[in-house]
């Protein structure tokens, strides 16, 4: 008796696995009327969560404007995929996502496993520390000071390459929490997230190594080979930054919470 329920069981679950299964197929080929897009939003400014700000759903920042401009571009609906920034590309690969906009930089590495739209924006890494920091003025200067980094991200690759330990951190925030307590002497990170971090945390200053730190192109990112998608991405990106679109959009998040650095405007 027990035997038998266990196999019904069996059954029904393989069933009903195999009919959600198709039901995913069938649900996602219906719809190419919107892309799910996948990104990391704990990386102000360019994605976090805010209802004052919000953009789609509550999800703002230049990039959330940049790919609802993109897809508007494209008669397309977007659907936002929150997640773990380490998950992004793996989310990419197993066709959980079409599309993924992270502030990601283009890499080589990451070239291998997904590919990448033309870039919208350049970057590089910089130095968190604390306001009274005399010690750290170039990248050397880390070599013998407790380094905190955040995981998977490309500031994890620079001071790995530069031979330094470090700590890394699941979050920027957690990052930076440690260098405002004192546990770590310097946090390294994209240098338009380090400046949201200094405004929105006293008593923290940046420092810049340009000879250290290369600089960085970030891109949107698709599935490999998927050409359709990237060829449309790509025509509204060349659109967008030749008709000054992706640049209104950054210099609306690069000034908004300065308090009146805009008062010369006319
Ligand atoms: N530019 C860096 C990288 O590609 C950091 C990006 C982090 N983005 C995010 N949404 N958390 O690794």
């Amino acid at each position: 008796m027990m035997k038998f329920f266990k196999k019904a069981a069996v059954v029904t679950l393989s069933v009903a696995m195999v009919t959600t299964l198709f039901a995913g197929c069938s649900s996602k080929k219906k719809d190419d009327k919107t892309w799910v897009i996948g990104t990391n939003a704990e990386f102000a400014p360019f994605e976090y969560v805010s209802k004052k700000d919000a953009v789609i759903n509550d999800y703002a920042g230049i990039d959330i404007e940049i790919i609802k401009k993109i897809a508007e571009d494209n008669g397309k609906k977007i659907k936002i995929n929150n997640m773990e920034f380490d998950s992004l590309i793996v989310a990419l690969k197993n066709k959980q996502v079409d599309g993924v906009i992270a502030g990601m930089t283009v890499t080589d590495e990451r070239k291998e496993e997904v590919d990448f739209s033309e870039p919208y924006y350049v970057a590089k890494q910089v130095m968190i520390v604390k306001e009274d920091n005399t010690d750290i003025k170039t990248a050397k200067d880390m070599e013998k000071k407790t380094i905190a980094v955040i995981q998977g991200f490309t500031g994890e690759v620079a001071v790995k390459e530069l031979g330094y330990k470090y700590e890394a951190f699941k979050k920027g925030t957690e990052a930076i929490q440690e260098l405002k307590n004192g546990k770590c002497d310097v946090v390294v990170i994209d240098s338009a997230t380090a400046n949201q971090y200094v405004k929105d945390n006293k008593g923290l200053k940046i420092v810049e190594d340009d000879e250290a730190f290369a600089s960085e192109e970030y891109a949107i990112a698709v599935q490999k080979g998927d050409k359709k998608t990237l060829e449309k991405i790509n025509a509204s990106i060349k659109k967008f930054k030749e008709d000054g679109t992706i640049d209104t959009i950054s210099a609306k998040y690069a000034s908004s919470s300065d308090s009146d650095s805009d008062t010369e405007e006319k």
